[in-house]
């Protein structure tokens, strides 16, 4: 709009544009005071809670009862390793099948297919290394056993213990690596040998750390007072994370630099998956930790005593787990539609529309309180959009 209104002005005073004044006067007619001065400014409580929401990038805790975590010769293998078919039953699926890098580590598609027809959207893997909790209903309680998972599902990968083992004992650099390791490849179970394989892999998705977004750079700016570099952030964005912030509640969940408590909640989504199916969310995912051979209680961590088990030990299971799901990261939003566990939402504006309209008869479980329906008018909603836009680098949509 500024820029329209420059170009008016200067063919107005060009005289070559005989409508110019008139239609200047037009325009700010239309336009609100607001708009034509563009200052949303922050209060102290209001900067408080932007500074909450950074600095960025982060620095990533080791993998827990992962010794691998860290070690760079583990973390190319791993990459290498991300993009081997072999690791699937067929021979036919990597993780980077359904994991693409330029779709921030995910895919368009709503629910993913591997071996088999999945109910769920492929999460992103930017900044996984941040989480404590894995999955849409963090079954998983570490990075190395949330790898494993895809490689054994029926759904994805429908890999086994001992033909990924067999596949891989011939191979030299794994050998290698696992020599550099102080073992010995050929004392290893098969188990041990492929849980090395995932513990590779999670170390190489510990090092995938997004890069700065326009929001990052403007909250630096505002931090430092820099009032030029102020000026850059769309006067969009800015309304719109005022309301992010403010009004609208969305900080009580995507709080913090990586924009997530990491905790489960209820929003309303649907939990129906077919005709008298249901994904129980957070309920199943609880369940799974529980029996998975290979979570942090279990004799393959590195670090038995490692205090991230507590959180392992301790969860509890409730029925208002059921349809909970974790508070997905706000970062690269736009490189990874469709959204939602189910992938049931395909745009940014799609998922404000769902929270401003949303209907508290479908929050199934108690204490939500914080999700009403907001009045909100086509600006302010697209003002929101604007505003999770500048938490990407890239723009696809
Ligand atoms: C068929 C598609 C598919 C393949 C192949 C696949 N994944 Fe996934 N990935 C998914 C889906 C779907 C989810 C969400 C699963 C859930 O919530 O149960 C997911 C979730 C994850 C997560 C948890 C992310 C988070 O935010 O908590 C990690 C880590 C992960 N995958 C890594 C891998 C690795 C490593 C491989 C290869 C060994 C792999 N995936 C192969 C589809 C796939
Ligand atoms: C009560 C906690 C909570 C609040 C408050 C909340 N969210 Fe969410 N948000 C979630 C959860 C949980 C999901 C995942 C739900 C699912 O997968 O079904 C989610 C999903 C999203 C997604 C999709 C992300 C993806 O990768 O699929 C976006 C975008 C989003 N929320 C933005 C917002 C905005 C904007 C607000 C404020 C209007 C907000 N959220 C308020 C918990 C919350």
């Amino acid at each position: 709009m500024g820029t329209w209104l420059t170009r008016a002005r200067t063919a107005s005073l060009a005289g070559h544009h005989r409508f110019g004044a008139w239609a200047l006067a037009l325009v700010a007619a239309f336009i609100a005071p607001t708009e034509l001065k563009a200052q949303t400014t922050f209060s102290d409580d209001e900067t408080a809670r932007i500074a909450a929401l950074g600095p960025w990038p982060q620095s990533v805790p080791a993998d827990p009862g992962n010794a691998l975590s860290g070690q760079p010769w583990a973390e190319a293998l791993g990459a290498q390793l991300f993009r081997d078919t072999r690791l699937s039953g067929s021979g036919q699926i990597a993780c980077i099948s359904c994991h693409s890098p330029i779709q921030g580590f995910s895919e368009p598609r709503r629910v993913a297919l591997g071996a088999k027809q999945h109910v769920r959207n492929t999460q992103g893997l930017w900044d996984i290394g941040l989480q404590r909790w894995f999955g849409w209903d963090g079954g998983a309680d570490s990075l190395w056993a949330a790898t494993l998972r895809p490689m054994l599902s029926e759904l994805e990968m429908a890999g086994s213990i001992d033909h990924i083992a067999n596949r891989f004992r011939g191979e030299q650099h794994v050998i290698d690596a696992i020599r550099s390791h102080g073992q010995d490849p050929a004392a290893l179970s098969d188990t041990e040998f492929t849980v090395f394989l995932s513990k590779s892999i999670a170390a190489y998705l510990r090092t995938l750390t997004s890069p700065q977004t326009p929001f990052d750079q403007f909250r630096t700016d505002l931090l430092s007072g820099n009032l030029a570099g102020q000026a850059r952030y769309p006067e969009a964005a800015k309304r719109g994370l005022k309301r992010f912030i403010g009004e609208a509640n969305c900080v009580v969940c995507h709080v913090g630099p990586k924009f997530s408590n990491g905790e489960f909640h209820d929003i309303g989504r649907p939990f129906f998956t077919g005709v008298g199916q249901v994904d129980g969310g957070r309920y199943a995912g609880i369940q799974r930790l529980r029996q998975d051979p290979f979570n942090l209680l279990g004799q393959h961590t590195d670090n038995p005593s490692d205090s991230d088990a507590r959180k392992t030990r301790t969860v509890t299971l409730g029925q208002s787990n059921f349809g909970q799901w974790r508070t997905p990261s706000l970062r690269n939003l736009s490189l990874t539609a469709p959204y939602m566990h189910d992938g049931s939402i395909d745009t940014l504006r799609g998922v404000v529309d769902h929270y401003a309209d949303i209907d508290p008869t479908r929050l199934h479980t108690k204490g939500e309180a914080i999700l009403k329906p907001m009045t909100l008018s086509d600006v302010e909603r697209n003002d929101l959009v604007q505003f999770l836009k500048t938490l990407s680098v890239a723009e696809r949509d």
